[in-house]
Order: C-alpha cells, then sequence, then structure tokens
C-alpha cells in the first residue's frame, strides 16, 4: 500500500508530480483554462471586488501564496483568513466578494462554519477541496477539486501542491478575463505550469542531499524560516512541515520582520533558513541572512540554479529549477518536505501519525 515507500509521507511526495498533471489537465481544454465545470462565469470574474480566502493550516499557507499570485496577476484584492479567525469576527463581506474555503479533507470544522457564514450573508462561496462528495463540496457554491488522490499522512505535501496550482489557474484565468496580461502572457503561464511536474521530479532524484543534511539537524532546539513575498509563504510551510513531524521548534518569519523582535533568539549555532527564490527580493533577504550570521547564526539558502552568490553567504545551498517566480513556492517547497520528513525519520519519530495531530479536524 505504500508503493514500496517507508511511509506514505514519502510516497505522497512522490505523489506530487502527478497530483499536479492530473489537476490541471482537468481545467485545460485546447490550451486554454477553463472552468466552466467549477461554475464561474466570465461574468462572474468580472464583478468580483474582494476576495477572501479562509482556510487553516497547510490549507491556509497555500492561500498566503495565491494571495501573492492573485493580487500580482488579476490586481484583486485579496484577503487571507484563518478560519477559526474569520468565523468568530463578523467579517464585513458585500455581494460582490467571492469566498474561497480551502480544504483538502472538505470536512475542516472551523472552514466549514466559514464557508456557512458567508452563505447565510449571500455572498458567493468556492470551494478548493480534494475529498469529493465531503461537505465543503457538497454546501459550496462552486467547487474547484484538487485531484491528489487520496492522502494518508497527516502532514499534508501532495494535496497541497494541488492546491496551490487552483489558485494559479485562477489567478491566471481572473487575470486574462479581467485584462490585466496579455494572450502572450497567459499562454506563457500556463506553458510554465505544465513543467512544474518535470521540474519537482528533478529536486525529489536528489533528495539523499537533503537527508544528508537533515541528520545533522536531529538535535536541534530551534529552527527559523526567513523569507519575503511568496518566500515567506514557503517559510510557513516548511516551519510546519518541520515543527509537525520533528517535534523542533521552529518559526516562520518575514525576512524584514526579524528586526522587530524575533533576531534576538539568534544564537551561536542556530539553523536560519533563507528561502530566495523572488528575484526582485533575493539582496533584501540574504542581506537579513548576513545580519543572523553575525549573530552566530548557521546558514541553509534555497535558491533558484543560477543565483550561486549565495554561496557567499550560506553554509549549506539547495537549488530548484528555475520557473516563473509567480510559481516557485511549488518548487521551493519540496526540499522542506523532504527535509522535515528526514528530520522526523532521523530522530526516529512516527512519520505518518505525528503525535496529538488528526487528519481531518472536524472539531473546532
Ligand atoms: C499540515 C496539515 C494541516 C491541514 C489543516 C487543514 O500538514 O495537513 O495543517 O492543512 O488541518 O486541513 P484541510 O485541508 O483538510 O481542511
Amino acid at each position: 500500500e505504500k508503493g514500496g515507500f517507508e511511509h506514505f509521507m514519502m510516497k505522497e511526495i512522490h505523489e506530487q508530480p502527478r497530483a499536479i498533471l492530473d489537476t490541471l489537465n482537468s481545467k485545460l481544454k485546447d490550451g486554454k483554462i477553463d472552468l466552466s465545470d467549477v461554475g464561474l462565469s466570465n461574468e462572474d470574474i468580472k464583478r468580483i471586488s474582494h476576495i477572501y480566502i479562509v482556510a487553516c493550516g497547510s490549507a491556509y499557507h497555500t492561500g498566503v501564496v495565491t494571495q501573492y499570485v492573485m493580487e500580482d496577476l488579476a490586481r484583486v484584492p485579496v484577503r487571507v483568513e484563518l478560519a477559526s479567525e474569520f468565523r468568530y469576527r463578523r467579517p464585513i463581506l458585500d455581494k460582490d466578494d467571492l469566498v474561497i474555503v480551502v480544504s483538502q479533507s472538505g470536512e475542516t470544522a472551523d472552514t466549514l462554519a466559514g464557508l456557512r457564514l458567508a452563505k447565510e450573508q449571500g455572498v458567493k462561496t468556492l470551494g478548493i477541496v480534494n475529498v469529493v462528495g465531503s461537505s465543503i463540496a457538497r454546501e459550496a457554491d462552486n467547487v474547484f477539486y484538487t485531484l491528489a488522490g487520496p492522502e494518508i499522512s497527516v502532514a499534508t505535501t501532495k494535496a497541497y501542491s494541488a492546491q496551490l496550482i487552483a489558485g494559479y489557474l485562477l489567478s491566471i484565468e481572473f487575470a486574462k478575463v479581467r485584462e490585466h496580461i496579455t494572450e502572450k502572457q497567459y499562454f506563457e503561464y500556463i506553458e510554465e505550469l505544465k513543467s512544474i511536474p518535470e521540474k519537482i521530479n528533478r529536486i525529489i532524484e536528489d533528495k539523499e542531499r537533503i537527508q544528508w543534511f537533515a541528520a545533522k539537524q536531529a538535535n536541534a532546539k530551534d529552527i527559523f524560516f526567513v523569507g519575503r513575498g511568496i518566500d515567506y509563504a514557503v517559510c510557513l510551510e516548511g516551519s510546519l512541515k518541520l515543527k509537525e513531524i520533528s517535534y523542533i521548534h521552529s518559526e516562520a518569519y518575514a525576512a524584514g520582520e526579524l528586526k522587530h523582535g524575533t533576531i534576538s533568539l539568534i544564537e551561536d549555532n542556530i539553523l536560519v533558513i533563507g528561502s530566495l527564490t523572488q528575484p526582485d527580493l533575493f539582496e533584501k533577504t540574504v542581506s537579513n541572512m548576513v545580519e543572523c550570521k553575525s549573530r552566530g547564526a548557521s546558514l541553509m539558502g534555497l535558491t533558484t540554479f543560477g543565483n550561486y552568490s549565495i554561496e557567499d553567504t550560506a553554509d549549506f545551498v539547495v537549488y530548484v529549477p528555475k520557473t516563473d517566480p509567480h510559481f516557485a513556492a511549488s518548487l521551493a517547497v519540496v526540499p522542506l518536505q523532504l527535509l522535515g520528513y528526514y528530520v522526523s525519520v532521523a530522530r526516529g519519530l512516527d512519520v505518518d501519525k505525528p503525535r496529538n495531530l488528526a487528519k481531518s479536524v472536524t472539531v473546532e
């Protein structure tokens, strides 16, 4: 059942290219994005004034990525909300808003409550859901199914990756319908998405390098993740993956926030992982990493092939293939999933069933 892998999590990491391809192909017709099965018409898309993305945990983290991509490409204001907060704070929703709830299981109690709240207020809702026939799939006005297949490991990987693809497809289509990108850009973005599965395969092929590095972190007390923009969103997920299955304390910080308090936690030999896939922000994050290094931190850099100057600063570097920066989270997250996995294995823990956690959180 684990297909020759030691754990479901590793099997599911390897299934990501397939999950992405299936999700992509389900929405591509004659080389174009077709959302007709989702039920969003061009008129619906044009009318949207704000988007709220409501979710928990890793699904929330994909919402943070989608916020960056959607706002940049389609120029629609997006707010990402933790469902457990959204449901209790009387959000001010307008009839032209769209509430997107993201959930692998389709059963997460807080996310479902957020969906119901939006519906009560007469706002259009869209579920990005992996489990067919789940509560959220049944109750949302529109459903975008991710086709990740059943996910067994408590720590999500392939469903997260498929949720990102859903966010990209919506962003590209909204950008086209709202006339913020050219026809040429539209097709280039679609081509770029098609190349992601192969690029993920290349990252996974080199997993032993991450395994070697992870084994050395087995006794770490704290690990920090820093990045800006989409890299910050990747850090949120990298940090969650690590802490939930390795039980090592870890935090993700927007790199520019370090000097507003957190940098006082940096001590000798603490590992700081910088994610640097966004060309515009590369130098900014490097300088934050240098500041950590001068306080004794050891540094891992996660960046794109070609950014070799990172080796002037970081002690260990992981390169991912080049892609359009909007989609870089799909690549950068994979080494961080592998890192969490291998640290957990090195510590002899139950990778697929971490303590105190359930796969589907049906109580608040
Ligand atoms: C972390 C993880 C959780 C889920 C969260 C939401 O690896 O899996 O954080 O992402 O519990 O679950 P769904 O997507 O089922 O609503």
